[in-house]
């Protein structure tokens, strides 16, 4: 059999050094290229042995051969111990039957399981200097402290043979053995509700180790302050040696530790950092470093612990300034060209105590000097003071800013462009779609919006990262949550949200704005508390994450009962607030009663939970919320659906201009009344062409949802024109206008107020390059089945599109020239693809691989072979259907 195990899982990672529970995933994907391959069967099995394994011995589980095209299965072995290793193996049955070989042993570690299991207790430096910075979105000031650097001594037996740490340090730590940084983790743990929990890390810290060790780690600030509810930044790290002969030996956190400040004082998310080198400690996470002068630590409380499992914030990249000017002397604006996150490393040569100041912001002013209207209160200042000896080279730890330009005053010289780079810093998801077409300003859309995307994943989906906001704002995350999915593997990462958003429900089921609840506002307008439900629906969709619909069963039917118990006549008339928001020329939504949108996302909501409900088998509340989702449907064709259309918000007597918002939303869950449904798409599509010369007229919502409802409804070219347009408000617009990433407001605006240029809701467009150009979607959970139908509209003369999922890399690209169309697919292992062949001619043959397949409308004998299915010709396709395996197609005119 033709099939090879190309990735092994557990619980979504390869290798994973800890567990968040004792019941871990398992998946694989497998590689093949033979046609209509699949999985019918899988054994897998568990040792506590690399001996046992490999004499194929599951001692803590076998499941045996079990009957199942699933790609994975969940642990149901014998409990698993804290702190151990264990082995395991997969292998599988194909659709004749033939078993294939064993996989390559994979492994996994569990860490601490369990509470008991932490020997650490939390500490802090006991005195720790403060400093009053700037405010924030809606304060003026508020105490941060100054950094806090930790060290402890220890020794170890001869013969050790592996060790790990697993630390949490709040807000943000860096952590050292030996002198050396370990992991390349950086603004880690992420975000939490650091009254409830906190994320710990685990490293393999084996080769950094000797007999005579010294840990080290630095305490900043990040969102761990009084500001928002908590209070002085704590520690907790445990380390744990084993020998050669199965010895154990912990090193943990206590009052042990040795404390003081340092180089880093001032620090903050918003405020940059402020390090002066001359309060070096050389060596002070060394061994023999003299801490005599160095104070006792205290115990304190602490959250619970949680595995971090999604990918840790890194700096994925770095960027080369393309432009330098003075502006005054002493006085330098450096141009990186882009628009991202992080901060800049610098190398500067000089007099100790010469201080440089680093100013960051997203616009220049017409003089060329820094326009930080933008980034609002937020300092976003970084400065270094020179301890004065050779090239000292400098980058912050504990702040990270939004920006396209930088500011350099104070450099000793005159500084150069190789004198700064920019460091692109984010949580570093791996990448899993790539989208490429011959539309260079959809390329350029696409890119923006990948720069916007990963520049809002700070461990948490943030709304911006520049200002002095970059919260969990959960409209911005669910809106662009598919986008995100289509483009990167987002399941962990939004796992993980998924856990903050359980955490921060209140008794009566209502949830905030902003997750975590940094900011306290309760209850979320619909359109925002839908997040908990809609990403719960797409880690099911798009990664088959059954058990993420489990864990937050009770708490999403809560927040599903809230929504209900906040209704009047099934429709929401009183919690919306924000709607839709952002519509061209506004920010609150203009012509779409907020009523429309709340309403309408309880309907989601309802919906999408009864689904939920019938994927758990749940068949009573399935038919429950499925007939209550019918109620909520009635009412809002009842009260909204009105003779010019659907509700509008008039403004005055002669306004006659519908809201685009209003139509989109019911078109887009088929909600309208059979008979009307022409007649609401009509008064849409008038709209857009006729009174917005096919324009968007829509906030983020509305623009989340029109691509679709265009696209299914046979319009796909107006969606195509709408999408490539240069004049406002389009991207185009912002792109032309100067837009490395996306905007927040659709307008060209240079003052403060709500205008970043790095927002990711309008990014929500991207999926329609994959879903309706390349033509790829998902029409069965887990991407086990697909819809594969190109549309072939304006000037694009090909397009191609990849993503990654967890049954393996599909692939879809296309060409057309004059006389022919190439169409080449890859289906993974165990999936099927229906594919729409767009019939562009009259008279025309099919081809793929060479084998004649159709020849005028006359299907061939050649299907069997070729094990593809012949499923219809329609006016506008030819309708095939082919499981695994790589395929090209090529319809030519005759
Ligand atoms: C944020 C938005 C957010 C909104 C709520 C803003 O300040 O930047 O993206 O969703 O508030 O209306």
């Amino acid at each position: 059999m033709a099939t090879c195990f190309k990735n092994m899982y557990c619980n979504y990672s390869t290798t994973p050094l800890a567990l968040k529970n004792g019941r871990p995933k398992f998946s694989w994907v497998i590689e093949s290229d033979k046609r209509r391959s699949k999985q019918t069967a899988f054994q897998l099995i568990v040792s506590s042995s690399p001996d046992l394994m490999e004499e194929n011995r599951g001692d803590m589980w076998d499941t045996q051969k079990v009957e199942s095209g699933g790609n994975y299965c969940y642990y149901e072995g014998k409990e698993l111990e804290s702190f151990q290793r264990y082995y395991w193996k997969v292998r599988v049955w194909d659709e004749d039957g033939n078993a294939s070989e064993w996989s390559n042993a994979s492994c996994f570690e569990t860490g601490p399981l369990e509470k008991k299991d932490w020997k650490a207790q939390w500490i802090a430096k006991k005195d720790l200097k403060t400093f009053e910075s700037g405010g924030d979105y809606d304060t003026e000031s508020y105490k941060q402290y100054y950094a806090s650097f930790f060290r402890k001594s220890f020794e170890l037996q001869n013969g050790a043979k592996s060790a790990r740490a697993y630390i949490s340090g709040l807000g943000f730590y860096e952590l050292y053995l030996n002198g050396k940084k370990i992991g390349n983790n950086v603004l880690d743990p992420g975000q939490t509700e650091y009254s409830k929990e906190a994320l710990y890390s685990a490293y393999d810290i084996t080769d950094y180790l000797s007999l005579k060790n010294c840990v080290g780690v630095i305490l900043g600030n990040g969102r761990y302050i009084e500001r928002y509810g908590y209070s002085k930044p704590r520690l907790i790290l445990q380390i744990l040696v084993e020998y050669e002969d199965g010895n154990k030996e912990f090193v943990f956190t206590d009052n042990s530790w040795k404390s003081s400040h340092g180089p880093i004082q001032e620090n903050g998310i918003y405020y940059g950092e402020k390090y002066d080198a001359r309060l070096e400690m050389p060596g002070w996470n060394t061994y023999h470093f003299d801490d005599t002068n160095w104070e006792e630590t205290e115990i304190v409380s602490g959250p619970d612990l949680r595995y971090q499992d999604m990918p840790p914030i890194r700096v994925t990249r770095v960027l080369k300034p393309q432009k330098m000017y003075s502006i005054e002397p002493g006085v330098y604006i450096y141009d990186f060209g882009q628009n991202f996150t992080g901060w800049v490393r610098i190398a500067v040569k000089g007099p100790g105590g010469t201080e440089v100041r680093i100013r960051h912001s997203e616009l220049v002013n017409k003089d060329g000097t820094l326009n930080t209207a933008t980034i609002r209160k937020a300092e976003a200042t970084d400065t270094y003071i020179l301890k004065g000896e050779g090239l000292e080279a400098y980058e912050p730890r504990f702040t990270y800013h939004g920006f396209r330009y930088i500011e350099v005053a104070g450099f000793p010289t005159v500084p150069t462009i190789e004198s700064v780079e920019g460091c692109f810093v984010h949580t570093d998801v791996e990448k899993a779609g790539d989208f490429y077409c011959s539309n260079e300003l959809i390329n350029r859309i696409h890119n923006n919006i990948l720069w916007g995307q990963l520049s809002n994943l700070h461990s948490i989906p943030t709304d911006c990262p520049q200002r002095d906001e970059r919260f969990g704002w959960m409209g911005d995350a669910q809106l662009s949550a598919e986008e995100a999915i289509y483009n990167f593997d987002m399941n962990l990462f939004y796992e993980n949200y998924l856990q903050e958003i359980k955490l921060s429900q209140k008794e009566d089921g209502s949830i905030p704005d902003v997750v975590p609840a940094y900011i306290k506002i309760y209850p979320a307008d619909p359109a925002w508390g839908s997040a908990y439900i809609t990403l719960a629906w797409y880690l099911y969709e798009y990664y088959k994450n059954e058990q993420v619909l489990k864990d937050h069963f009770d708490s999403m039917k809560k927040y599903v009962e809230f929504l209900k118990n906040n209704s009047e006549d099934n429709l929401i008339k009183k919690l919306g607030k924000f709607g839709d928001w952002c519509p061209p020329g506004a920010i609150s939504p203009k012509k779409t009663p907020v009523e429309v949108t709340s309403s309408w996302y309880y309907y989601n909501d309802v919906y999408l939970f009864s689904r939920i409900c019938e994927v758990l088998g749940k068949e009573d509340e399935a038919r429950y919320y499925s007939e209550l989702s019918e109620k909520i449907k009635n009412s809002f064709n009842k009260h909204f659906l009105k003779k010019y259309g659907y509700e509008t918000r008039m403004f005055g007597p002669v306004d006659r201009l519908i809201s685009q918002t209003s139509q989109i939303l019911p078109l887009y869950y088929e909600m309208v009344p059979g008979d009307k449904k022409e007649f609401v798409l009509e008064r849409l599509i008038d709209n857009i062409v006729e009174h917005q010369d096919s324009h968007v007229d829509t906030g983020i919502v509305g623009t989340r949802y029109l691509f679709d409802v265009l696209s299914e409804n046979d319009h796909a070219d107006l969606a195509f024109k709408i999408i490539t347009q240069e004049s406002y408000p389009s991207w185009g617009y912002m792109i032309k206008e100067g837009a490395t990433t996306v905007w927040e407001r659709w307008e060209k605006l240079e003052a403060g107020g709500m205008n970043s240029q790095n927002h990711i809701m309008l990014g929500s467009v991207d999926t329609w390059f994959y879903k309706y150009l390349v033509g790829l979607s998902l029409t069965k959970p887990g991407w086990e089945e697909v819809k594969v139908k190109p549309h072939l509209i304006g000037d694009v003369s090909f397009a191609s599109g990849k993503v990654k999922t967890v049954k393996g890399e599909f692939l879809v690209s296309w060409e057309k020239a004059e006389t022919a169309f190439k169409l080449s697919i890859f289906i993974p292992f165990g999936c099927e693809a229906n594919i729409f062949i767009p019939r562009l001619w009259k008279e025309y043959v099919l081809n793929e691989s060479g084998t004649l397949l159709i020849d005028n409308g006359k299907k061939q004998d050649n299907f069997q072979e070729s094990k593809i299915k012949f499923e219809g010709i329609e006016e506008d396709s030819i309708i095939l259907n082919a499981g695994s395996g790589q395929y090209y197609f090529e319809l030519k005119s005759k």
